[in-house]
């Protein structure tokens, strides 16, 4: 899971003075497109941003929305950094999950140790609404694709970096996810929780896939974000999650069909106070 050029964001970091984020947060369709459009709430100032083909070993998204770069901000209070990820790359593009999880693996390696992993899905429960976000407490990952897999990555010395049989009896970390819950609650954006299950795509499920998973007790679905919180425990990092409902399961409560512009817009609506939700939350780490 560990390529040989993976250490590249550490030296750009360490080239421009920069000391590794304490936490860094992955944007997903929804909110990466908004990030622009706000202003830099205080104490915060950005002092970098690094496109994903500055950086060896990463690809750029080729998704409308999702162009792929890390934005660097200091707290100019106490100078520690934060990192944005506008941007990923998805397996429905074709790339294989080693690949899809190199930028948060590289900032893992820059020594960043807390991350949020954001997405956009569909709800597979009629309690939980479009508009609505929901704090992901666990997942189900039935891509049949695992960046783990093949032999155990190991550093220079031979050592490993993460067990070979990986726990995830708390892949998204209890702690951190309640810290980002009180953080949302503060601002009014009371979010649900439940379990994400993570598929291929890239087609929206069928009514009849809609129906099954609801049944297994699943709450929303979507094409992303499972194989990123594989990498980041392996690597003993701290995860916590947050999906945006875009959209209602296919048959849930219509049969009208879905688009991404549909999913786009829908994530946007709440964007940009939960992006100053997320500035204040980095603030706490
Ligand atoms: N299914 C899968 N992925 C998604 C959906 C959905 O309904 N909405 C946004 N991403």
């Amino acid at each position: 899971m560990i390529l040989e050029t993976s250490f590249s964001l550490k030296k750009i970091l360490e080239t421009k003075n920069i000391p590794a984020p304490s936490i860094h947060m992955v944007l997903g369709s929804g909110l990466a497109p908004t990030f622009d459009k706000i202003e830099t709430p205080a104490p915060f100032e950005q002092i970098a941003d690094i496109n994903f083909s500055e950086v060896d070993g990463l690809l750029t998204s080729t998704v409308k929305g999702h162009t792929g770069s890390f934005r660097i901000f200091k707290n100019k209070d106490n100078g520690k950094t934060i990192s944005f990820q506008t941007g990923r790359i998805h397996g429905y593009e074709g790339h294989d999950p080693k690949i899809v999880v190199q930028p948060i693996v590289q900032m893992a390696l820059a020594g960043t140790n807390n991350f949020v992993l954001t997405n956009a899905c569909g709800s597979l429960q009629p309690h939980i609404e479009a508009g609505s976000m929901m704090i992901i407490e666990d997942q189900v990952n039935m891509t049949g694709l695992n960046p783990l897999s093949g032999p155990n990555s190991t550093d220079a010395e031979g050592k490993e970096y993460g067990p070979r049989f990986l726990d995830m009896s708390e892949g998204f970390d209890k702690e951190l996810n309640k810290k980002l819950e009180d953080t949302l609650k503060a601002a009014s954006l009371t979010p649900h929780r439940g379990t994400y299950l993570g598929l291929n795509g890239p087609n929206f499920e069928t009514p009849a896939e809609v129906r099954l998973f609801s049944k297994w007790g699943l709450e929303v679905v979507g094409m992303s974000t499972v194989w990123e919180s594989l990498a980041l425990n392996y690597l003993g990092k701290k995860v916590a999650g947050l999906s945006f409902v875009s959209n209602m399961g296919c048959g849930l409560v219509s049969n009208s069909p879905l688009s991404h512009a549909e999913v786009e817009e829908e994530a946007q609506k709440s964007s940009p106070d939960v992006l100053k939700a997320f500035f204040k939350f980095a603030e706490s780490i």
